[in-house]
């Protein structure tokens, strides 16, 4: 009996240190914000066609769900009581209207806010509000809140995540907890109690791999994100996600970059928040953002995060192992020039150290599924061949036989 007891404390203390709302995202969210193509040019019709858009355009049956407005949804002072104050202007029939209108598509819906004393766009921010920002959230009914980092001097992140975590969690509504905090206070350290995803980096900006200069900051290409932080794809899994930043697919780039940007975000297993204006998308992009098997590759159950296996001569081989062995392997031509892939399986062993999985070239044979054309090629006992423009990319799929 004793050790029953003992058990059941155990077993007590471990759920009670989890202060997130668990569950909430067992594979990477999925959905769109609104700042990368509108920044604070916000409104409630342009929400409404974006809700509707998912929907119609078959965005949301392949899994992108929730709708998150991004910073400039506020009036710029709280009001006598302190509450936030949607801005009245941008929002004429009332937030909670549209909120309402998102929920009957069958969307969830996000808000933006920031531990700072104001959003970096100069809007109210949540220093000293935590718990009356989280009750006012929860009378909303959203279902996500992303949490960034802009006038924070001297707080310590760890805290004040922490607390905005406990704010929501009392306020009672399970809400996605979104920390967006750069990366700065290695968020991957603490994250997993409180959040169900953290950004990694500095803002993404439309390019293969360039460093765009604010004077003071950069925003940096999707190559460079996704080669910036080392050794932290361990602290990445189920409920718990490195979040590489909003996808700037239809942002701008050639289709072979918005492939490789997508595809990489599929083996990173990062969330998929697509950023574009889904009113002007091209087919095109709408193709890439809705392909089904590499978003499986990016749902998949294990929840493992890729890493790179090799970089040669301008080709760089990443990779994500998955579900009953299966591996996804994508090989990405970093250079300016058209290059040719000759890749012999048998000479390659694939191994992921951390989850102690690799394959086995040499005793398996794999069957290999070109996932863009959606073809099935040969299997692992040929040497794969193909040629690929500059920054273009192939993603393959290995099924365990
Ligand atoms: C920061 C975030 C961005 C966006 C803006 C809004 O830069 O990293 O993703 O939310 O703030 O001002």
């Amino acid at each position: 009996m004793k050790k029953y007891t003992y058990l059941l404390f155990l077993l007590f203390s471990i759920a009670s240190f989890s202060q997130k709302f668990e569950g909430l995202a067992p594979t990477p969210p999925m959905g769109w914000n609104s700042w990368n193509t509108f920044e604070t040019n916000i409104d409630e019709k342009l929400i409404k066609e974006t809700a509707d858009i998912l929907v119609s355009s078959g965005m949301k049956e392949v899994g992108y769900n929730y709708i998150v407005l991004d910073d400039g949804w506020m009036a710029k002072e709280r009001d006598v009581n302190g509450n936030l104050v949607p801005d009245p202007i941008k929002f004429p029939s009332g937030l909670k209207n549209l909120i309402d209108y998102v929920h009957s598509k069958g969307l969830k819906f996000g808000l933006y806010n920031c531990a700072g004393t104001k959003t970096c766009g100069g809007y109210p921010g949540t220093r000293g509000f935590e718990y009356q920002d989280a009750r006012f959230y929860a009378s909303l009914n959203i279902d996500y809140l992303k949490y960034d980092w802009c006038n924070t001097e001297g707080i310590n992140a760890k805290e004040a995540y922490t607390t905005m975590s406990i704010a929501l969690k009392t306020a009672g509504k399970p809400i996605i907890f979104s920390m967006c905090e750069w990366g700065d206070n290695q968020p991957w350290n603490f994250g997993k109690p409180i959040a169900n995803l953290w950004r990694i980096s500095g803002d993404i900006y439309p390019c293969y791999d360039c460093e765009f200069s604010h004077g003071s900051w950069s925003s940096w290409g999707f190559f460079k994100i996704a080669e910036m932080r080392k050794d932290i794809r361990q602290f990445s899994g189920p409920d718990h996600w490195n979040d590489f930043d909003m996808l700037e697919v239809g942002d701008g780039m050639t289709l072979e970059e918005d492939k490789s940007h997508f595809a990489l975000w599929c083996l990173l297993a990062s969330p998929l928040i697509a950023g574009n204006d889904l009113r002007k998308m091209t087919p095109q992009t709408l193709k890439t953002l809705t392909n089904k098997e590499l978003i499986a590759i990016n749902q998949d159950a294990l929840g493992i995060q890729g890493f790179k296996y090799s970089e040669e001569n301008g080709i760089a081989i990443w990779v994500k192992p998955l579900e009953n062995g299966d591996w996804a392997i994508s090989f990405f031509n970093k250079s300016s020039t058209e290059k040719e892939i000759n890749f012999n399986w048998k000479q390659n062993t694939i191994v992921d150290e951390i989850n102690n999985l690799s394959t086995s070239f040499d005793k398996l044979n794999y069957s290999v599924r070109d996932i863009w054309n959606a073809k099935n090629l040969k299997n692992t006992k040929d040497i794969f061949n193909a040629k690929l423009k500059s920054h273009d990319v192939i993603t393959l799929r290995l099924n365990k036989p």
